[in-house]
Formats: structure tokens, C-alpha cells, sequence
């Protein structure tokens, strides 16, 4: 099946509208394929047909669809395991005298929440904690609530974890684990845009905007970094993937280690 160029432009420029992000000429195949995909959902043989009838119905629903098949949403466990170990340490150094809030800002389906929920769970016994999760996509934070996830997301997590807060699903859940609910009751997920106004979540001590910002261009990074930055607290830390760099991107944060970042005092 053929997707023309007018037909890519059309659902690039649509997704970007929503999302910020634009898909060059390089992704035309990965999006070609997954427009594929709901087209032949919907009974069609023909992309750009299926293009047509988005474009003239405009369906939130449909629209919603789409731009959850085009965005990545690949994560796992225990990703990036640096930052965790690092806010381990720094809550055994800076024991928080109230109730502790972390946010995940693009959780896709909620494995990086859940993992900082374990590490929250080992270290603040006592202390009131709570996480909040977003994501653009409504399909991502539906399966993020659930909690429930294929074995192969969990071979990262230290074994002692995956014992503790998991508990493996046998029968029709068979290859699955769910989280304990003990942690699955602390955390919120929710829709939310980086690229618009943020719904009101509260501010936060620590927050995880990783693997995001790459898909931004520096003016969208700089935009979506401001705007979260008003969400952290006084004395807070933003964390970011390892391979998405914030300098010369002229923001009030400096760096603490690799990926990690405080605010500057002329941002408060
Ligand atoms: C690769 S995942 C990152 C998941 C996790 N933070 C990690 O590091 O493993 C990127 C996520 O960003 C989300 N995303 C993309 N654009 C967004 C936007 N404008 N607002 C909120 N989330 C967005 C996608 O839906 C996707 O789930």
C-alpha cells in the first residue's frame, strides 16, 4: 500500500499540530506502516483513502488513534538505572520532612513511574509519597494504570525488586507480572500535552522528563523544559534522558551530574 506525499503531509502536519513533533522525510516508512496498520483495521486497502476520511471527518476519536500509533513509546524498567540509584542516595541524604512527589512526565505505559515507586518504597518507610503520570497518548496512560506488563519489560529490575513489588501471573496472565498494589495506589496517571498549558498537578520535588525532549526541536525543548520547570519546587531536581542534552539551550537549571539538573535561583 502506497501513502503519497500530499496524504504524508497531510497526517504530519496534523500530528504535529497536536503533538510538536515533526516527522521528517526519514520517518515516512515507520509512519507509512503504521497508517498501514489502521487502515487495514478498518476494513480499507488503500492508506491515502483511509488519509481522506480522517481529514474530512476529523474525528477526536480517530485523530486520538492516530496519534497514538505515530508517537515511540518504547520503555522499560529500570531504564537508565543511574537516576535511580541517584535518588536513592539522595533521599537516604535528604530524609523529606513531608509528603514526598515525584512526576513522570512522559510515562508512556508507566514502567519508569512504577520503577521510582521501588525505589520510593525502599527508602521513605513512613513518609507519605506520591506519583503522578502523564503522557499525550490516552492508550499509554490506560495500559499505565493497569500495571500490568509482559516479563520482558522487568529483565532490568534487580532481581530483589521484581520478588518484592511483583507478582507473577499465571493462567491467561501467564509471561505477565502485575505491580503490588501497595505501589499501584500511590501513583496517578493522566493525560497531558508538554506543549500546552499543564493541567493542575501540584508542584513536585522530583521530575523525570526523559526520552522526550529528543523528539523536540531546541525552540520545542526550550518551551516544554520552561514549562515543566514550573512545576518543581524550591530545592527540586529535573531529571532527563542520557542522551538528550539541555545546554546552550540558554535555560535557568544547572547541571548536577549527567541528565540530572537544578533550577537556577533566577527561575523561583
Ligand atoms: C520513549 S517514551 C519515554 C518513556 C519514559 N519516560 C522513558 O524514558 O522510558 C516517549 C513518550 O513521550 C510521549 N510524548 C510525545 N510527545 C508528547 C507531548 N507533546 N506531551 C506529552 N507526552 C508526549 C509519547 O507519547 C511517549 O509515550
Amino acid at each position: 500500500m502506497q501513502l503519497s506525499d500530499q496524504h504524508f503531509q497531510a497526517v504530519t502536519q496534523l500530528f504535529q499540530q497536536i503533538s510538536g513533533i515533526k516527522l521528517t522525510a526519514a520517518k515516512r516508512s515507520l509512519v507509512q506502516g503504521r497508517l498501514q496498520k489502521l487502515a487495514l483495521e478498518h476494513g480499507l486497502d488503500s492508506i491515502d483513502e483511509y488519509v481522506d476520511g480522517v481529514m474530512s471527518r476529523r474525528q477526536p476519536g480517530e485523530i486520538r488513534l492516530i496519534v497514538d500509533r505515530l508517537t515511540t513509546n518504547e520503555t522499560y524498567f529500570y531504564r537508565e538505572p543511574e537516576h535511580f540509584e541517584f535518588l536513592a542516595e539522595w533521599l537516604r541524604q535528604h530524609r523529606p520532612a513531608s509528603a514526598f512527589r515525584v512526576w513522570s512526565a512522559a510515562s508512556s505505559s508507566g514502567e519508569e513511574a512504577h520503577t521510582i515507586a521501588m525505589v520510593l518504597a525502599e527508602q521513605l518507610s513512613g513518609i507519605p509519597w506520591e506519583i503522578v503520570g502523564t503522557d499525550l497518548s490516552s492508550a499509554m496512560i490506560e495500559a499505565a494504570s493497569q500495571g500490568l506488563y509482559p516479563m520482558e519489560r522487568v529483565q532490568k529490575l534487580p532481581a530483589a525488586w521484581l520478588k518484592r513489588y511483583c507478582l507473577k501471573g499465571s493462567g491467561e496472565y501467564s509471561g505477565q507480572v502485575l505491580v503490588d498494589r501497595s505501589l499501584r495506589s500511590r501513583i496517578r496517571f493522566q493525560q497531558a500535552n508538554l506543549t500546552q498549558p499543564l493541567p493542575d498537578l501540584g508542584q513536585f520535588d522530583i521530575i523525570f522528563l526523559r526520552n522526550v525532549l529528543i523528539y523536540f526541536d531546541d525552540a520545542g525543548k526550550r518551551d516544554i523544559v520552561q514549562r515543566v520547570l514550573t512545576r518543581l519546587r524550591r530545592g527540586g531536581l529535573l531529571f532527563t534522558g542520557h542522551a538528550e542534552s539541555l545546554s546552550n539551550l540558554q535555560l535557568p537549571i544547572r547541571m548536577v551530574k549527567p541528565a540530572i539538573y537544578a533550577p537556577t535561583d533566577s527561575h523561583h
